[in-house]
């Protein structure tokens, strides 16, 4: 028997850093939104627990017990006295390493079929808690739509959206590592005050109206992390740059990067910044996907 998960690659549409807490994380107000672009988990019953990947990034996986599927799996067992006797399988679509939440989705999702599969009867909290724990993006992959997330991330609160919104990813041509960005936001802030993070008012009644020019207004300057990211890869300006010249409402890092957004009017100028990216040489490959998009869900 199988059991299989989609679940959605996120942008956050504003990601306002506090300082340095005494465990190292950072407080946020972190708004995300998911977008269509997807990863599907699919777990069996197996002998033991094993992990495989196939998709464009597959090679970037890493298939042992750092996965945070297999995390995933190990944990829900773990707490329902069983083995984690499954073989998780990643079909992969979400970049990896890109600060669109791929291994984050691949949690939530293994988390989620496990759960099916073994008809553990988990609460929906119980499940949230679990993916608290695995990362602070994870509550996130498993509810999707919109939300906003305070602490270090993964305290949500869901929000409406009034509209669909589209997008423009581009890729870069080599990883960005969080922590290294996390350190790179302390190191450039040091000695200034750094205020608590607040959500936007603007940006949410911007989500609330599905108005694209209020979400544009918003999400400029929105991602607190988009100057540490492009001190530590300055070529993505170019790639912004590049974006923002074939029409972009918006331009971002989402994230810690370093993959780029672009917020277009509609499907049509969507394709043209998409093509005008594809041609530019400023990224390795370019997406686009509409938001929001449902969490994690059985299929
Ligand atoms: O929670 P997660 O494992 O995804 O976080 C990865 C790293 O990102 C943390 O170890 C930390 O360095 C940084 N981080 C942070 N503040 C947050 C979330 C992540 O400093 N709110």
């Amino acid at each position: 028997m199988s059991v299989t998960v989609r679940v959605p690659a996120k942008v956050n549409v504003q990601l306002a850093v506090g300082a340095a807490r005494p465990d190292g994380f950072h407080d946020l107000a972190n708004v995300f939104l998911a977008v269509g672009l997807y990863d599907e988990v699919t777990v069996t019953a197996a002998d033991g627990l094993r992990v495989t990947c196939a998709g464009p990034d597959a090679d970037q996986v890493p298939l042992d017990r750092t996965n945070l599927a297999a995390r995933a799996a190990l944990v829900l067992a773990e707490r329902y006295g069983r083995d984690a006797d499954v073989h998780i399988h990643i079909a992969k679509d979400i970049p990896v390493a890109g600060g669109m939440a791929g291994g984050s989705a691949d949690g939530a999702g293994a988390l989620l079929a496990c759960d099916a599969l073994w008809g553990t009867g988990a609460s929906r909290e119980e499940l949230l808690d679990i993916c608290a724990g695995l990362g602070s993006d994870v509550p996130f992959s498993l509810v999707g739509g919109a939300a906003l997330g305070t602490g270090r991330g993964e305290k949500l609160t869901e929000l409406e959206v009034g509209g669909s919104f589209h997008w423009v990813f581009a890729m870069a041509s080599r990883g960005l590592s969080t922590p290294a960005v996390f350190r790179e936001f302390d190191r450039l802030g040091e000695g200034r005050e750094i205020p608590e993070p607040v959500a936007s008012q603007e940006l949410l009644d911007a989500l609330a109206k599905g108005d694209v020019d209020a979400l544009a207004a918003a999400v400029s300057d929105s991602n607190d992390l988009q100057p540490a990211a492009l001190s530590l890869f300055p070529e993505l300006a170019d790639t912004l740059a590049a974006g923002r010249a074939a029409g972009a409402l918006a331009t971002l890092v989402s994230g810690s990067g370093p993959t780029t957004a672009f917020l277009a009017r509609d499907a049509e100028s969507a394709d043209v910044i998409a093509g005008a990216l594809r041609a530019s040489g400023t990224c390795r490959t370019v997406r686009r996907a509409a938001g929001p998009a449902p969490g994690a869900t059985v299929v």
